[in-house]
């Protein structure tokens, strides 16, 4: 397993390609979900400067909060409620780029301003999302939700 990052890219993309496949060595030698979560997590905050970058896991009818980087969150949230209850429910990755502009978004942080969300399925189930927030209005694309994707189905596969 790789003892640090190297991401030697400025721009968004390049820094991505760096990176995706460091955190798949970076898990492949690991069988724990929660500890690989947990570097994916902090892999993501260092090489791509996000404010809030972490894991909700399916836990019976609701999500819990699960491995992330940055200010403390809520720990849980309902079906179909805020964005990431969004997801789960309909199964389906989603751009936020202004948060103001999402009805029912939970605000667990005000800094947070737009966000990405994304699912990872176990037998066609959501298992968990991802759920990345920026201090910024309109910081996430589709090539945040290419990479981020891809980094879902590298979670698929653990
Ligand atoms: N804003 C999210 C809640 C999680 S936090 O932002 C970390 C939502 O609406 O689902």
């Amino acid at each position: 397993m790789a003892e640090q990052l190297t991401i030697t890219s400025t721009g968004k993309e390049g820094k991505y390609k760096e990176l995706l496949p460091q955190l798949e060595a970076l898990v492949g030698g690991e069988a724990d979900l929660i500890a690989n979560l947990a570097n994916i997590s902090a892999a993501l905050r260092e090489a791509m400067g996000f404010f809030w970058v972490g894991f909700y896991l399916v836990k019976g009818n609701e999500l819990v909060l699960g491995p992330f980087q940055g200010p403390i969150a809520c720990t849980r949230i309902q079906m179909g409620k805020g964005v990431c209850g969004t997801v789960w429910k309909e199964k389906k990755a989603r751009i936020v780029p202004d948060v103001n502009g999402f009805p029912g978004h939970i605000a667990c942080s005000t800094g947070s301003r737009s966000e990405i969300v994304l699912p990872a399925f176990k037998n066609n189930e959501v298992l968990l999302v991802l759920d990345v927030d920026s201090d910024k209005v309109n910081d996430f694309d589709e090539i945040d939700a290419l990479y981020l994707g891809q980094l879902m189905k590298v979670i698929e596969r653990l």
